[in-house]
C-alpha cells in the first residue's frame, strides 16, 4: 500500500433538508454563517497574520506572503462549506466560481463578495480554465461524485493544484485515471477525507494509537453514520433548470440533479457518501487496506431511488500484530447514535467522532499499564468515574464487565471541521508540506469503499487482491 499518513459537523447527506424552498435555502446559509464565530481573513498574509499551519507542517516552514488565486466548481452544500473555511485561511483568495446551478452561483458569489473576494461567476469549467489562465493556481473541486475525475483532471492539466472532495470517484476506472493525471501533471492532488488532518484524530490514531501504543494490539473497530428519514430535494421553480441545460451536462431530470446521491450514475449511495470518511479510517489505523469484505444491504425504505438505503459491511484487515477486523454500519432511517468510531485495543479503547459530542475519550481497560503518566504528560484528559458504580444488585458478575473509566482527548478542534485539511492543501502548493490525503490514498479508500457495493450486490465475502488498490 502506500505510505498512509501514519507520523492526519460535517453534515453531508442531513443538509440535503436543506432547499426545499428559496426561504429555507436562505435560513440554512444564515445558520451556516452563525456556527463559526472566527471572522474570515481577507487578503494575503500580512505580519500580524499567523501563516496557517497544519500539524504535518515543519516548524520552521517559512512565512511567506504567498497568495494562492483558487477557483472553486461545485458551490452546492459542500462547495459553500469548504468557502466557509478556506476564507479563515490566510493568503487564499477566490477569483472564480464555476457551477451550473444559477441558485448555487448565486449563494457562493454573494456570500465571497461579502468578505471581498472578488470573483467571476462561470457556468462551464472550461470557460473557467480557459478565461482564467494563468490568474489562478488552485482549484476546489466540490462538484457531484461522477464529475470530479472530468473536473479534477482538466484542472490539473491546465497546470492547476486540485483539492477534490471525496468520494474520489463513483468509478474506480475513473479514479485511477485521477491518479494517473497526477502524476503525469506533477500537480498537487488532495483528496477531502477531512479526518486525515483533523488534530483530534492525527492525536488519537497518530499519537496515543501508533506512537504510544495505549491500546495495546488494536484488534477490532466499528463506526456508523445513522441518520434519520429524510425528503427528497426540492428546488425553488425560478431556479429550475431547462431540460436543454439538464441534458446539456448529463442529468436526466431535476429531481436526479438535486438527488444525486441516491443514483447510481452519479454517486455511490449511502455508504460511499458517508461511510467513505470512515473506512478510510480503518486502513489508516490498521496499517493496510483490507483482505476482505462481507455486506448485507438493500433498498428497503426509499423504494424510489436506486442505492442501498442502508448496509452494514464487515472488514477484514491482516494487521501489524494479526488479524483486525472493523464493523461498518450506515442507515438513513434512524439517527440513533449518530456518527463515530471506536478502535478497540486489548488495553483500551478510542471513540471518536467529528463531533466530539459524539465521541471524545479513551477507555481503560483494567488490565492496561497505568495511563496516569500520560494524563500528566498532557496526551490524556483526566479519567472520570465510570459511568455506573457496580454493585451486586446491578450486576452478578462483574468481573469481565466492568464499566470502563473515561479519559477524555484532550485536543480539540476550534475552527470549522474542513478547514485543517484545506490548509494542508494550502501549505503544500506553499511550503511543499506532504499532503494528508494524496491520490494514492485517496485511491486505495474509494477501492475499499466502492467494493462494499459489490459485496451487498454479490450477497458473499469478496477477497482484496493487494494489487487491486495500486495504481
Ligand atoms: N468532505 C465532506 O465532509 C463532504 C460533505 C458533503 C459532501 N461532500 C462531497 O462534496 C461533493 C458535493 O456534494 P454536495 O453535498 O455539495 O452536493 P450538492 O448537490 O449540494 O452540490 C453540487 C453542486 O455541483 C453543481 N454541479 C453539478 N454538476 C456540475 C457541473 N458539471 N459543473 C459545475 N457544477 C456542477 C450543482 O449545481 C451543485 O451546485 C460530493 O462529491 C460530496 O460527496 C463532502
Amino acid at each position: 500500500m502506500s505510505e498512509r499518513n501514519t507520523p492526519e459537523a460535517s453534515s453531508e447527506w442531513s443538509r440535503r433538508d436543506f432547499l426545499r424552498s428559496a426561504a429555507s435555502a436562505g435560513a440554512g446559509w444564515a445558520l451556516g454563517q452563525a456556527a463559526f464565530a472566527q471572522p474570515p481573513a481577507s487578503g494575503p498574509l500580512s505580519a500580524s497574520q499567523p501563516a496557517s499551519m497544519p500539524s504535518s507542517a515543519p516548524a520552521s516552514a517559512p512565512r511567506k506572503a504567498d497568495q494562492v488565486n483558487v477557483g472553486i466548481i461545485g458551490v452546492g452544500e459542500q462547495g459553500r462549506v469548504l468557502i466557509e473555511a478556506a476564507v479563515r485561511i490566510p493568503g487564499v483568495r477566490f477569483k472564480a466560481v464555476c457551477d451550473i446551478w444559477p441558485y448555487s452561483q448565486k449563494l457562493a458569489a454573494g456570500r465571497l463578495k461579502s468578505y471581498g473576494h472578488d470573483v467571476t461567476v462561470y457556468e462551464d469549467y472550461r470557460d473557467m480554465l480557459d478565461k482564467e489562465k494563468g490568474a489562478i493556481d488552485a482549484a476546489i473541486v466540490a462538484t457531484p461524485d461522477w464529475m470530479h475525475a472530468e473536473h479534477a483532471m482538466a484542472c490539473m492539466q491546465a497546470g492547476l493544484h486540485v483539492y477534490c472532495e471525496k468520494e474520489m470517484s463513483n468509478s474506480l476506472e475513473k479514479a485511477k485515471q485521477m491518479v494517473l493525471a497526477q502524476r503525469a501533471t506533477g500537480r498537487k492532488l488532495q483528496i477531502g477525507h477531512q479526518r486525515r488532518s483533523n488534530p483530534r484524530y492525527l492525536h488519537a490514531i497518530n499519537k496515543l494509537i501508533h506512537e504510544v501504543k495505549l491500546l495495546g494490539r488494536v484488534t477490532h473497530a466499528n463506526a456508523q453514520w445513522n441518520r434519520a428519514v429524510t425528503e427528497e430535494l426540492g428546488w425553488a421553480k425560478t431556479y429550475e433548470l431547462s431540460q436543454e441545460t439538464l441534458n446539456q451536462y448529463g442529468y436526466a431530470t431535476m429531481r436526479e440533479f438535486r438527488n444525486w446521491r441516491w443514483f447510481k450514475k452519479y454517486g455511490g449511495g449511502p455508504i460511499v457518501d458517508l461511510g467513505s470518511h470512515q473506512i478510510d479510517l480503518f486502513s489508516w489505523v490498521f496499517l493496510n487496506n483490507p483482505k476482505s469484505v462481507t455486506a448485507s444491504g438493500g433498498t428497503d425504505y426509499y423504494k424510489n431511488y436506486e442505492w442501498y438505503d442502508n448496509v452494514m459491511a464487515i472488514y477484514e484487515f491482516d494487521a501489524p500484530e494479526g488479524v483486525a477486523r472493523a464493523f461498518y454500519q450506515v442507515l438513513t432511517t434512524t439517527a440513533h447514535g449518530l456518527f463515530y468510531e471506536v478502535f478497540m485495543g486489548v488495553d483500551g479503547s478510542i471513540e471518536i467522532s467529528e463531533i466530539p459530542s459524539s465521541g471524545n475519550n479513551a477507555f481503560r481497560e483494567s488490565r492496561a499499564p497505568e495511563w496516569d503518566k500520560w494524563a500528566r504528560m498532557g496526551l490524556l484528559g483526566r479519567t472520570k468515574a465510570p459511568p455506573v458504580s457496580l454493585t451486586s444488585e446491578v450486576i452478578a458478575d462483574a468481573r469481565p464487565t466492568k464499566p470502563l473509566g473515561a479519559w477524555p482527548l484532550p485536543v480539540q478542534l476550534a475552527k470549522p471541521a474542513h478547514q485543517p485539511h484545506l490548509e494542508n492543501f494550502f501549505d503544500s502548493i506553499r511550503y511543499g508540506v506532504p499532503l494528508n490525503c494524496p491520490a494514492e490514498i485517496g485511491y486505495e479508500t474509494a477501492v475499499a469503499v466502492l467494493r462494499a457495493n459489490d459485496a451487498v450486490e454479490a450477497a458473499r465475502r469478496l477477497e482484496f487482491k493487494p494489487e487491486e488498490f495500486k495504481v
